[in-house]
C-alpha cells in the first residue's frame, strides 16, 4: 500500500473510533491550528508549515467534519473554498453609517485640514515649538470598502458599504477572502465592527487577465472593477478562485482596547487582522506631507494600487471633539494622488478589430510627452463614452494615465473647439471586412459577427491555434500567419495543413530551412492530444483546463458534438454560458467544415488509448511542479501523467505545492524555496513508483 493510501485509511480509521467528544475537541484544535498558519500566511506573508502539510490538515479536518457534521461550524476553515451560492444579497443596515472621507489634492488643502484640526481642537498657533497633532497615515488602498462585524471573536457578519446607510450582506463571499479571519485569537473585545478595502493585487489581476484573453473573454478594466464585480457573484466557489485579499483600517465599538486609533490597529494585528505595514504615526502636519511625498513615487512599486494617502487624528478623544460633518468625519482627510494629465489634439479616429470581433475605437493624438512616455494613441473605450465625452476630430482633448496601463481621454477643452466640427458618427460596418456591426444588449462594445472571414478575427483565430498551450506550432509565427493569409493561401486553420512548400518559398523572409520546419511542425502538430486540439480550435470561453476537463469526460470530440445541454451541463467546470458556446460553435456550418477537414488531416479528436486507459484518480489533490531535466520521460508527458492521473501542475513552487518532481540541474532558487517551505522533491523513479 502506498504511503498516502495508508495515512487515509489510518485517518478514517482514527474518525471512526473517536467517541463524539474526542471529534469536536480534535475539530476546534484542527481549526485553530489551521487559522493560524492561514493568518501567518495571508497577513503576515510568514508561512511556517509546506502547503502539503497545511492540506493534510485541512484533508483531516474536513473527513472529521464529514464524519460529525453536527461539528461543522459555519466559520470552520474548510468553509474557504466555497460553494455556497447567494441567490439574491440581503440588504442590511449598518449601525454606523459608512461615511466617505472629504479630499485633498495639495499641500495647501492639507495645511488648512491641519488648520482646522487645530482650531477644532482649541489649539492655537504660537510659533516654532507649536504643540503637534498625531496623525495616521496610510494608504487609501483603491478597492471597495467592507463592514466586518465580530461577536465572541468570530466573524458573523461582512456587509458592502451600499449608500452608506445599508449594504448588501457579502458574507458568504467574504468568508473565502483569506486574509479575512473566520476566528480571532488573543484579547479582542466581544462585540466590534472592523472596516477596511477588499482589493485584488496586480499579478492576481494580471494573471486572470491573461487567461480571459487566451479564451477570448472581455478583458477586465481593472483591479478595483474586478474585486467589486467579484464580491458579487452569486457561486462563492467562484470567489474564493479570485482571491481577493482585504486591508483593514478602522475599528468601530463600545469597548475597544485602546485610545488611539494606532495602537488599536496594532491590537487588530494580533487578533488576526491584515494591517497595512506601510502605515505610519506622524508627529505634525510635516512628517505626514513627507510621508505623501514618499508614497506619491513609491506607490508604483506596491503590488496593489492605492489612488492616494488617508490622514487620521491618531487619538480617540480628539476625533470625538472634533466630530463628523454630514458626510464625513472632520478628523481624517483623503489626498488624492494626481493622475498625471496633458491636453494634446486628436488628429483621428481609428477601429480596431481585436481576435473575437470586437470592436475598439483608438484615438489617434498629436504625439506628447505624458509619465515618461511619449503618447500617440489612447483608448476611446467604446461608443457609449464617445458620445458622453462629445469628442470630435480635431478637438483638444485630455489624456490621463491612471490604473490602466493605456492613457484614456477623460474630456475635450471646450474653449479650444474649432468651429464647424461635428460630432463623431460611430461606425456601422468593419473596417476589416465591411461586415454590418452588431452590438449585443448589455454589452459595451459593437463586435463583428463575421468571425469566420474577418482577417483580424481569423489570424487571431490562427496565432491561437499555432501557439504553445494549443498546437504548440513554433515554427509558424505571427508575421507568417499573416503573409499566408494576405498571399490567399490560408483562410482559416484547416487550410494550414494543405500548405505545400513550393507554396512557402516564395514568401518574403522564407528560407528552404524555414519552409521546411514549417511543414515538419504542422506534421508534427498532428499527435498533439485531444485535449489541446480542442482548446485550439478556439471555442469561445473553453479555455485550456476546461478543454481538459471536457476531453476527459467525453473522449472525442463526436461525443461532445452530440452532447445535450444537461450532458454538457455535467461536466466539471461548464456552465451555462460554457455550455451555450459549445453549442453555438457547432452549429455554425463553417465551423463544421474545418472540423471535418482537420480531421481528415489526421488531427487527434478522440483520446488516445493510453489515454482512455492509463487514467486514474491516484494523484488526486496533489500539487506537482515540476523542475529540470529528465532521463526517462519529457517534462511534457510528466505533465500529462500528472494530469492523466488526477494531479494538478503548477508552475511555481509554494505552499500548496505537494511535490516537487526534481530532476538533473534544478534550479537553485526553485530548490532554496522548496527546502525554505519544506516541500518535499522526488525524483523521476520515485514518481513512477508512485504511479505504480
Ligand atoms: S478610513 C470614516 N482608511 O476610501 C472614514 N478609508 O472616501 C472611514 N479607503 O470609503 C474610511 N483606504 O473605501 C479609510 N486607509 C484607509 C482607506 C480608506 C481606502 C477608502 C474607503 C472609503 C474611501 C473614503
Amino acid at each position: 500500500m502506498r504511503d498516502s493510501d495508508s495515512k487515509i485509511t489510518n485517518l478514517l480509521k482514527n474518525c471512526k473510533s473517536m467517541t463524539p467528544q474526542e471529534a469536536q475537541h480534535k475539530i476546534q484544535e484542527l481549526s485553530k491550528e489551521l487559522e493560524q498558519h492561514n493568518y501567518n500566511y495571508y497577513a503576515l506573508d510568514h508561512p511556517t508549515i509546506s502547503d502539503f502539510e497545511f492540506d493534510k490538515l485541512l484533508e483531516e479536518l474536513i473527513s472529521l467534519e464529514k464524519q460529525f457534521p453536527e461539528f461543522l461550524s459555519q466559520n470552520s476553515p474548510s468553509q474557504r473554498v466555497g460553494g455556497q451560492i447567494t441567490k439574491e444579497f440581503k440588504s442590511v443596515k449598518h449601525q454606523y453609517a459608512m461615511l466617505s472621507l472629504s479630499n485633498s489634492y495639495n499641500e495647501e488643502d492639507l495645511l488648512d485640514f491641519d488648520r482646522r484640526v487645530r482650531e477644532g481642537l482649541g489649539i492655537t498657533s504660537t510659533g516654532l515649538f507649536d504643540e503637534q497633532i498625531d496623525y495616521v497615515c496610510e494608504l487609501k488602498f483603491d478597492g471597495l470598502s467592507i463592514s466586518l462585524i465580530y461577536e465572541q471573536g468570530k466573524l458573523v457578519q461582512a456587509i458592502t458599504r451600499g449608500d452608506g446607510v445599508q449594504g448588501d450582506d457579502v458574507t458568504t463571499n467574504a468568508k473565502t477572502i483569506k486574509s479575512i479571519p473566520l476566528q480571532l485569537t488573543g484579547n479582542f473585545p466581544k462585540k466590534f465592527e472592523i472596516r477596511g478595502e477588499v482589493f485584488m493585487s496586480r499579478p492576481v489581476f494580471d494573471a486572470i487577465n491573461k487567461e480571459r484573453e487566451e479564451i477570448g473573454d472581455a478583458l477586465m478594466a481593472n483591479p478595483r472593477n474586478a474585486a467589486s464585480g467579484t464580491m458579487k457573484m452569486q457561486d462563492s466557489a467562484q470567489v474564493a478562485k479570485r482571491k481577493l485579499d482585504c486591508f483593514l483600517y478602522y475599528m468601530l465599538g463600545e469597548n475597544l482596547p485602546y485610545s488611539s486609533h494606532f495602537d488599536n490597529m496594532q491590537a487588530a494585528q494580533s487578533w488576526g487582522f491584515k494591517i497595512s505595514k506601510e502605515a505610519k504615526l506622524c508627529s505634525g502636519i510635516n512628517e505626514v506631507l513627507d510621508f505623501i511625498n514618499y508614497w506619491d513615487k513609491e506607490r508604483f512599486n506596491l503590488p496593489f494600487d492605492i489612488d492616494g494617502i488617508v490622514v487620521k487624528v491618531n487619538e480617540y478623544k480628539q476625533q470625538k471633539n472634533l466630530g463628523f460633518t454630514a458626510k464625513s468625519p472632520r478628523w481624517a482627510i483623503a489626498y488624492k494622488f494626481k493622475a498625471e494629465q496633458v491636453s494634446t489634439e486628436l488628429q483621428s479616429i481609428s477601429y480596431q478589430v481585436g481576435r473575437t470581433g470586437a470592436i475598439t475605437p483608438v484615438a489617434n493624438l498629436k504625439p506628447i510627452p505624458l509619465g515618461g512616455t511619449t503618447v500617440k494613441r489612447a483608448s476611446l473605450h467604446n461608443a457609449d463614452i464617445i458620445e458622453k465625452l462629445d469628442v470630435r476630430v480635431g478637438d483638444y482633448v485630455f489624456v490621463e494615465k491612471g490604473g490602466e496601463i493605456i492613457p484614456k481621454i477623460i474630456g475635450v477643452d471646450l474653449t479650444k473647439r474649432k468651429e464647424k466640427t461635428e460630432p463623431t458618427q460611430y461606425i456601422t460596418h468593419c473596417p476589416e471586412c465591411n461586415s454590418l456591426l452588431e452590438r449585443n444588449e448589455g454589452e459595451a462594445n459593437h463586435f463583428c459577427p463575421n468571425e469566420n472571414e474577418c482577417p483580424p478575427q481569423v489570424i487571431g483565430k490562427m496565432e491561437h491555434f499555432v501557439s504553445r498551450k494549443a498546437m504548440n506550432i513554433d515554427s509558424l509565427g505571427g508575421e507568417t500567419l499573416v503573409q499566408l493569409f494576405n498571399a490567399g493561401l490560408t483562410k482559416n486553420i484547416a487550410d494550414l495543413y494543405d500548405l505545400k512548400k513550393e507554396q512557402l518559398l516564395p514568401l518574403e523572409r522564407m528560407a528552404e530551412k524555414s519552409a521546411n520546419n514549417l511543414i515538419e511542425g504542422l506534421e508534427a502538430s498532428k499527435k498533439v492530444p485531444f485535449e489541446r486540439v480542442l482548446y485550439a480550435i478556439g471555442i469561445r470561453h473553453v479555455g485550456e483546463t476546461t478543454a481538459k476537463k471536457i476531453a476527459k469526460k467525453v473522449k472525442s470530440l463526436d461525443v461532445l458534438i452530440n452532447a445535450s445541454r444537461e450532458e454538457l451541463l455535467a461536466i466539471d467546470e461548464v456552465g451555462e454560458i460554457i455550455a451555450i458556446s459549445i453549442a453555438e460553435f457547432f452549429g455554425i456550418e463553417k465551423n463544421k467544415e474545418i472540423i471535418l477537414k482537420l480531421k481528415q488531416a489526421g488531427l487527434q479528436f478522440e483520446l488516445s488509448e493510453e489515454q482512455q486507459q492509463g487514467g486514474s484518480e491516484k494523484l488526486k489533490d496533489l500539487t506537482f511542479v515540476i523542475s529540470g531535466v529528465f532521463t526517462k520521460h519529457s517534462r511534457d508527458q510528466y505533465k500529462d501523467m500528472i494530469e492523466l492521473n488526477g494531479g494538478k501542475n503548477s508552475g511555481s513552487i509554494s505552499k500548496k505545492t505537494s511535490f516537487v518532481l526534481a530532476g538533473d540541474n534544478m534550479g537553485p532558487e526553485k530548490l532554496k524555496k522548496a527546502q525554505s517551505l519544506g516541500v518535499k522533491l522526488i525524483n523521476e523513479d520515485e514518481f513512477l513508483e508512485m504511479l505504480g
